[in-house]
């Protein structure tokens, strides 16, 4: 009998980890809590939600799963790896203490400049008084950053003086994402392409698994609001060897060294949300997972068995690691319900998921399925992947698989991988999810 494994988490990077477990291991037995629409095809929906971590020990601790697989941020913060682990469950992602590299931005932003890694200029405040005072200090324009998680809407990237001292006073005074959004951390904010590198963790070793670009704001020309990323594609032309040896040595291997000697040893995915300024690679976020859309990318292109790789993780040895990328190109376009990401309308049926062109994948993530039907049930509704041996017809795919399919209100972005746009972006980290 093959693997038996829980995936945490319903999005569409969840739906492409049951992909590929499938994909390396035909005979393994899936579960997913809670899973979604697409999801439930290919693994057994199990009915908790990613953060009801009582719930999900509990469930582990009763199906004794032989690994389990923990998708998103929230719930690794929340301690859940680490009570798996105490429960001798085979788990995959960080500790809550090495999660914080994620869930605190002023934990992370004072290790990193202790360390010398590259952040932009940065200062940490609890007072409003102090915070308004330092940036009417400051020449530069800012981003003011909520220390914790606050569903992806703490990072507020001001354009004037004006929006700087709003965002401390959304944070420190009306306490928007309360305890969330305190202490607040302003850095000088930092212009140009932004790269996401994912390196898979072991204490202070680890494997590259590749890097990919993605597309944050809502509509073309990386105009309107930040989602939690409409798009994404790999490989990236500017990732060159150089450039991505040059973020390993500066940025990965140094921060796996720093959070190790600050008692939290990292294991899981790392991804560095990179920004590739004039002064070079400097990193303006750290997230405790692979990214979404990114792992559409990733892991579609990459050779290698993803779970013999995240066995060894969680074994502390990845000597043995062979995922790798394979060398072609996936290019990821999410269908959204129109009005993501602000206020939309669910419940519509999604037609064309059939008989996709060869070589085009779609992952769900806000769907659900109801007698065989599949309806629209969140923001981010679907991610669509063309594969090819370029980044030009792997484009070309995925953009004739996203028009095949249609429901009522679909939003997608048309310029996925669009060169051009590469030094549009400017997000700063900031995004919604
Ligand atoms: N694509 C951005 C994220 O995963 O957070």
């Amino acid at each position: 009998m093959g693997i038996t494994v829980l995936v945490v988490g319903s999005g569409g990077r969840e739906h492409v980890i049951c992909w590929r477990i499938l994909r390396d291991r035909p005979d393994a037995k899936i579960y997913c809590a809670p899973g979604n629409g697409g999801i439930g095809t290919i693994a057994t929906r199990v009915p908790i939600d990613a953060t009801a971590i009582e719930d999900l020990v509990q469930w582990a601790k009763t199906q004794r799963p032989d690994l389990v697989i923990v998708g998103p941020e929230e719930p690794s913060a929340l301690g859940l790896v680490d009570q798996l682990l105490s429960e001798d469950i085979k788990t995959f992602g960080p500790s809550a203490a090495a999660a914080q590299l994620e869930a605190s931005k002023a934990w992370t932003s004072s290790l990193l400049e202790r360390e010398g890694i590259p952040i932009p200029k940065t200062a940490i405040f609890d007072d409003a008084a102090n915070a308004h005072g330092y940036i009417d200090s400051r020449d530069n324009l800012v981003v003011v950053k909520a220390d914790g998680l606050a569903l992806g809407k703490g990072v507020l990237v001001c354009s004037n003086v004006e929006e700087a001292h709003s965002a401390v006073d959304l944070l420190l005074v009306k306490r928007k994402f309360g305890d969330a959004g305190s202490p607040i951390v302003i850095q000088d904010r930092c212009f140009g392409p932004e790269l996401s590198v994912f390196a898979l963790c072991a204490g202070t070793d680890f494997r590259l698994l590749g890097s990919a670009r993605d597309y944050k704001r809502a509509y073309d020309g990386n105009k309107g609001p930040n989602t939690g990323g409409m798009g994404a594609y790999t490989p990236v032309t500017d990732a060159r060897p150089q450039l991505i040896q040059e973020i390993a040595d500066r940025v990965i291997g140094p921060t796996l060294e720093a959070t190790a000697r600050a008692g939290a040893p990292f294991t899981g995915i790392l991804y560095a949300g990179i920004m590739l300024t004039p002064n070079g690679p400097v990193v303006i976020e750290f997230n405790v997972r692979l990214g979404d859309p990114e792992a559409q990318v990733i892991l579609t292109t990459s050779s290698g068995d993803f779970v013999s790789a995240i066995e060894s993780a969680i074994d502390g040895n990845l000597e043995k690691v062979d995922v790798a990328p394979n060398g072609s190109a996936a290019v990821c376009v999410v269908l959204a319900s129109n009005g993501y990401p602000n206020d939309y309308v669910k419940g519509h049926e999604i037609i064309g998921l059939d008989d996709l062109p060869n070589g085009a994948l779609a992952f769900h993530a806000g769907t659900e399925t109801i007698s065989g039907s599949v309806y629209t049930a969140g923001g981010r509704v679907l991610s669509v992947v063309g594969h090819s041996d370029n980044i030009d017809s792997a484009k070309r795919l995925a953009y004739q698989a996203a028009r095949q399919i249609t429901f009522k209100g679909v939003h997608m972005r048309t310029d996925i991988a669009t060169s051009e746009l590469s030094t549009l972006t400017d997000t700063n980290g900031e995004r919604l999810k």
